[in-house]
C-alpha cells in the first residue's frame, strides 16, 4: 500500500534547520573569525553547529517495526541541511560525540585544502569528544553534500551524511523544493544494521549494498504533487555502493545541474537519470495537469532488483495551471577557470583490479606484491596506476603545477563501477566511453561503469595535497584512492 509523505516531507522536513548568523561589530567579527592561518575578515558567516553522535532513526516503515541504533549529524538522519546563499562564508562547528574518531568533509566545494575534512592529508583526525571549526567561502551555487572522511564504510553507512545547498543570487521560478538524499541499508528486519563492515566480499566486488532505500532517512513511497506544478527536485547520492537509475516515467525530467554545476537544461534519454554514490543532479519536473494521475519512478539499474523508487500522484481537482510554466530554467554558471584543451598535459590513469579482473600484483608500500596475498593479509583489492593505497604519505601519484590545464584519460579495466571524485576542484567531462559527451559538463564525480573509459579535464587552481578515489567507500578502502598535489 502506497502511504502518504507525512507532514514532515522531504521538501519541508528541514525548514527548522539551526541557522544562526553572528551579527557583530566588524571588530568583533574579526576576533571571532582570527583562525590560525586565515585572514580575519570583516563579514559574517553563516554558522552551523554539528553534533555527530549516536541516535536513534525509523528506518523501516512498516507499523510496529523497531528503531535503528544510527549515528547521526544533529540527532536525525539524514543531517541538518546546511544552507548559505553563493558568495557567502560558512562555517561548521562539528563536535564529535561518536565512540571514534571523525572528520567533516564537504564533498564538492572548492574550499582551501586545510578545510578539506581528510585526516593524514589535510588535518589530523577529531578525536572522540574534540572539536573542529571548518570555515570557508563559498564560490560556486549548488548541491553539495557532507560526510566523514575517515572509518567512511562504516561512518556513512550508519547514518553520517547531510546535504549542503548553495543558493544561486537569481532563484529560479519555481513552485517547489524538494531535496532527497537517498541511501541503502544493510539491515535486519530487528531494525539493527549489519556490522560486517568492509567485508571482504563488498571490497573486493561492487562494495556494500543496502537492502532497504531510503528517501531522508526514511522509506517514501508516495508523494502527493499537484497538476502543473514546477518542483526543483535536487538528488543526491549518499549511499557506499549503490548506484541509482531512476526511470521517471513519464513525468519528463529536465537535468538542470550536475554535481551542483548547472548544465544546459536537457532531457535525459529515456528518462533515465542515472546516479552513483557521491554524485548529484538537480531536475526541474512540470507536472502534468492530470488530477490523479500516477507517475511511477522506477529505479532498475540492477535489473534483477528492480523497485518502485517513489511514486508522484497528482492530486485530484483542480490543477495549479493548466499549461506548464514556460520560464527559463537555465541557471548561471559558477566560475570555474576553463582549462585550455589545446595546451593540456594529458595524463593517464589505469584503473585495475577486484574480482575478475584478472589483476597479478600490485604495488603495496613501495613493493610489488601479488594480488592475492595483498588481499588476504591487507584486504586491497584495486590500484590506480599499479598502486594499492596504503596511507596517504609518499609520494603523490601526480604532482601538478598551479595553474595549468590537465587532461586525464581514466580506464577503468574492470568489471565493476566507480564513481571516481577528485576533491578540491571540479573538472570538464570531455568523453565517456570515447564519444564526447554533450555540453561537456562540469562535475567532480564521473561514473565508469565497467570496461568504461572516460576524459576529464580541468585546472589545476586550488593549491594543496588533494584526494582522487572511488566513491564506493568500500573500493577506496580497498586501495583505490591517490593523491595528486597541486603547487
Ligand atoms: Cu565524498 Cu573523498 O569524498
Ligand atoms: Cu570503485
Amino acid at each position: 500500500m502506497a502511504k502518504p509523505i507525512p507532514a514532515s516531507s522531504p521538501g519541508t522536513r528541514f525548514g527548522d534547520v539551526t541557522r544562526r548568523r553572528f551579527v557583530l561589530g566588524a571588530a568583533g567579527a574579526a576576533a571571532a573569525l582570527a583562525l590560525p592561518g586565515w585572514p580575519a575578515r570583516a563579514v559574517s558567516p553563516v554558522v552551523h553547529a554539528i553534533a555527530a553522535a549516536p541516535a536513534s532513526a525509523q528506518l523501516l516503515a512498516k507499523p510496529g517495526s523497531p528503531k535503528t541504533q544510527v549515528w547521526a549529524y544533529g540527532g536525525r538522519v539524514p543531517g541538518p541541511v546546511v544552507r548559505a546563499r553563493q558568495g557567502e562564508r560558512l562555517r561548521i562547528e562539528l563536535a564529535n560525540g561518536l565512540p571514534q574518531e571523525t572528520t567533516i568533509h564537504c564533498h564538492g566545494l572548492r574550499l582551501p585544502n586545510a578545510m578539506d575534512g581528510v585526516p593524514g592529508l589535510t588535518q589530523a583526525p577529531v578525536a572522540k569528544g574534540g572539536r573542529f571549526v571548518y570555515e570557508f567561502d563559498l564560490p560556486d551555487a549548488g548541491m553539495f553534500w557532507y560526510h566523514p572522511h575517515i572509518y567512511a564504510t562504516e561512518q556513512v553507512e550508519r547514518g553520517l551524511s547531510g546535504v549542503i545547498i548553495v543558493d544561486e543570487p537569481q532563484p529560479l521560478e519555481i513552485d517547489r523544493e524538494l531535496v532527497w538524499l537517498a541511501d541503502d541499508w544493510r539491515i535486519g528486519d530487528d531494525g539493527a544494521l549489519s556490522a560486517d563492515f568492509n567485508h571482504p566480499h563488498d571490497v573486493s566486488h561492487g562494495g556494500r549494498i543496502g537492502n532497504l532505500v531510503t528517501v531522508n532517512g526514511a522509506e517514501v513511497e508516495s508523494i502527493a504533487v499537484k497538476g502543473g506544478e514546477r518542483i526543483r527536485l535536487r538528488l543526491v547520492n549518499a549511499a557506499n555502493a549503490r548506484v541509482f537509475g531512476l526511470h521517471f516515467g513519464g513525468l519528463a525530467p529536465r537535468v538542470i545541474a550536475l554535481d551542483g554545476q548547472p548544465v544546459t537544461p536537457f532531457a535525459p534519454a529515456g528518462e533515465r537519470v542515472v546516479f552513483g554514490p557521491g554524485q548529484r543532479v538537480d531536475l526541474i519536473l512540470d507536472v502534468p495537469a492530470r488530477p490523479g494521475e500516477r507517475f511511477v519512478v522506477r529505479d532498475a539499474y540492477y535489473r534483477r532488483f528492480a523497485y518502485d523508487f517513489v511514486t508522484f500522484v497528482v492530486e485530484p481537482g483542480k490543477a495549479l495551471r493548466d499549461k506548464p510554466l514556460d520560464t527559463s530554467v537555465a541557471l548561471q554558471p559558477n566560475p570555474l577557470a576553463e582549462p585550455d584543451l589545446a595546451n593540456a598535459t594529458v595524463q593517464d590513469v589505469l584503473i585495475e583490479g577486484g574480482a575478475m579482473g584478472g589483476l597479478a600484483e600490485a604495488t603495496f608500500k613501495g613493493e610489488k606484491v601479488p594480488l592475492r596475498r595483498l588481499f588476504r593479509e591487507h584486504g586491497k583489492a584495486w590500484t590506480l596506476n599499479g598502486i594499492a593505497s596504503a596511507s596517504m604519505a609518499g609520494a603523490p601519484m601526480f604532482r601538478l603545477a598551479l595553474g595549468k590545464s590537465y587532461r586525464w584519460r581514466i580506464r577503468n579495466d574492470t568489471v565493476w563501477d566507480h564513481p571516481m571524485h577528485l576533491h578540491g576542484h571540479a573538472f570538464r567531462v570531455l568523453s565517456r566511453g570515447g564519444k564526447p559527451v554533450a555540453g561537456r559538463p562540469w562535475a567532480d564525480t564521473v561514473l565508469l561503469h565497467a570496461d568504461e573509459s572516460a576524459e576529464i579535464a580541468f585546472v589545476a587552481d586550488n593549491p594543496g595535497k588533494w584526494l582522487f578515489h572511488c566513491h564506493v567507500l568500500e573500493h577506496h578502502h580497498g586501495g583505490m584512492g591517490a593523491v595528486v598535489e597541486v603547487i
